[in-house]
């Protein structure tokens, strides 16, 4: 296993070690939280957690979920989490995090606010100084609104470029909703950027998220340590 591989499985780890029998779960979507459902459906198969339910954030770690026999319910049935477990693509200090590397930023976001505690984590390369100094922002938009949300985000001083999938057709949300990537340089201010893509018909969200009810567990070489 490459050594980010293996920090991202000891994040994981000790995020599920945060997980009591009879909780509802947020399950993120990406690479990380990977390690988190496999340990989640090894636990549940050992007795050692029982009755858990979990809110999938995606349609990938919907079949994963079930792949690892962990139980699965819906915001019709329960309208709060204990715990959601989910990953990040950079964060920084404030634990402002910018997400949708995996494209599932809409359900992430809704998944959530409905938490009562976010466990966020991370390999040490995530973490940053101010957000965008690794990543751009993924924004997705209806694809009526393809053309029509650009020149906004370049107003806002954003270079938007189309995801595409493998055989480099545009890359599809689980809403069917499209993703642009999002250059902003530095981002000085994650609470004024985010204010003003919210203000776009279009778009129907983006990947700043703003610290709720969080920690982040961020796994470096030798040691494990959590921001909140
Ligand atoms: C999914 O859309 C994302 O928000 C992921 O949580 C994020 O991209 C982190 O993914 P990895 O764990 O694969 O790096």
């Amino acid at each position: 296993m490459k050594l980010q591989d293996k920090l991202k499985k000891r994040a994981a780890l000790k995020a599920v070690d945060f997980i009591k029998s009879g909780m509802k779960i947020g399950l993120g979507t990406g690479s990380t939280v990977f390690y988190a459902l496999e340990e989640i459906g090894k636990r549940i198969k050992t007795g050692e957690l029982n009755n858990i339910e979990g809110i999938p954030s995606s349609d990938d770690t919907k079949r994963l979920a079930k792949k690892f026999g962990i139980k699965l319910t819906d915001f019709s049935k329960i309208s709060r989490l204990d715990i959601n477990i989910d990953g990040a693509d950079e964060v920084d200090k404030k634990l402002n995090l910018i997400k949708g590397g995996g494209g599932a930023l809409l359900r992430e976001k809704v998944v959530f606010q409905c938490a009562d505690l976010n466990l966020i984590i991370v390999d040490e390369s995530k973490v940053s100084e101010n957000l965008g100094e690794k990543w751009g922002v993924p924004v997705e938009v209806v694809p009526f609104a393809k053309d029509a949300v650009t020149p906004f985000i370049k107003k806002f001083k954003g270079s938007p470029v189309l995801r595409v999938d493998k055989n480099m057709k545009p890359a599809k949300t689980d809403q069917g909703n499209l993703l642009y990537d999002c250059k902003f340089g530095i981002i000085e201010n994650p609470s004024s950027l985010a204010k003003k893509l919210n203000t776009i018909a279009g778009i129907v969200e983006h990947g700043i998220f703003f610290p709720r009810n969080c920690k982040v567990i961020v796994a470096e070489n030798e040691k494990i340590f959590i921001l909140e």
